[in-house]
């Protein structure tokens, strides 16, 4: 299928290297010329500079912008009416889109950056039944670059705080256990990969057990240990606290982005 991306910045170019791998024609544009002619030489897709251009020539757009430029954006592309639009601007509601895009049918999506290494999320909602080929449409595109699932728009916020903003939480504690592997000795790479492949063991085996990550820290928790001993001083710290709150406050963030 040939796919405009509008917008190609750090999540535009993500889905531009995925989309291109999977096979599809890709038609790039973003008004940093530059850096956006080289993606499209790197996936072998197509530059155009001017929106209501990349718009008419593709079947599927991706709008990949930021939500303040949504106004200007939407006075440069012209009529979409008949395309299938996605849009993974956060806080911008399906309501929004619609007012903006008379015509075209409208995904909403939350993905966040793991797609890059097809160990993403993405969330997708619609405003009105998709026929059964189009919503299959949807999924093939999307197949392959992670957890890809239909849900309702009251969830999208909650979603973008937990998955969309999730992953730079879960980097913040891996930066901190490279950085105490660093203060213990540790060069940063042995302690990068320690520290990763801690983070990978863990979720693989709280998906293996399916149980509870309680329950499993229990195991791992020896009467008098090292990890008990661990486990208290991160309780002491506020470190489940400090969690929940950057989550909620991304949560309120996204209800009042646009
Ligand atoms: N980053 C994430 O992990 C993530 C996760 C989930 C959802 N999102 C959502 O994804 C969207 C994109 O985020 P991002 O982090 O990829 O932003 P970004 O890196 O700033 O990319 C946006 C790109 O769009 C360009 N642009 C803006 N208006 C344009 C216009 N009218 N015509 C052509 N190009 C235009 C920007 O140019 P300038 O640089 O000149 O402004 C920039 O290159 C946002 O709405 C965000 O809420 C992001």
């Amino acid at each position: 299928m040939k796919v405009a991306i509008i917008g190609c910045g750090v999540m535009g170019s993500a889905f531009a290297r995925q989309l291109a791998l999977k096979g599809h024609e890709m038609i790039l544009c973003d008004r940093n010329s530059s850096k956006t002619e080289e993606l499209a030489r790197e996936i072998n897709g197509e530059y155009i500079e001017a929106p209501s251009e990349a718009a008419s020539q593709a079947e599927i757009l991706l709008l990949a912008i930021k939500p303040k430029d949504l106004g200007g954006l939407a006075a440069e592309i012209g009529n979409v009416k008949g395309k299938l639009l996605f849009s993974i601007l956060t806080g911008v509601s399906l309501k929004d889109l619609t007012n903006t895009f008379p015509g075209a049918t409208i995904v909403r999506a939350m993905p966040n950056l793991a797609i890059t290494c097809k160990e993403g999320i993405i969330a997708l909602v619609s405003d009105r039944a998709l026929s059964e080929e189009m919503t299959a449409q949807v999924d093939s595109l999307l197949e392959g670059m992670g957890l890809v699932f239909w849900t309702i728009e009251e969830k999208i916020d909650a979603i973008t705080a937990l998955a969309g903003s999730g992953p730079a939480f879960v980097l913040v504690v891996i930066e901190a256990m490279v950085e105490a592997g660093i203060v213990m000795g540790l060069n940063a790479e042995e302690a990068m990969k320690l520290a990763g492949q801690t983070m990978l063991g863990s979720v693989g085996l709280l998906f293996a057990q399916e149980g509870h990550p309680g329950a499993l820290k229990w195991q791992i928790s020896s009467p008098g240990g090292t990890t008990i001993a661990g486990l208290k001083a991160l309780e002491e710290s506020g470190v489940r606290i400090g969690m929940m709150q950057a989550i909620l406050a991304a949560h309120h963030k996204s209800q009042e982005m646009f």
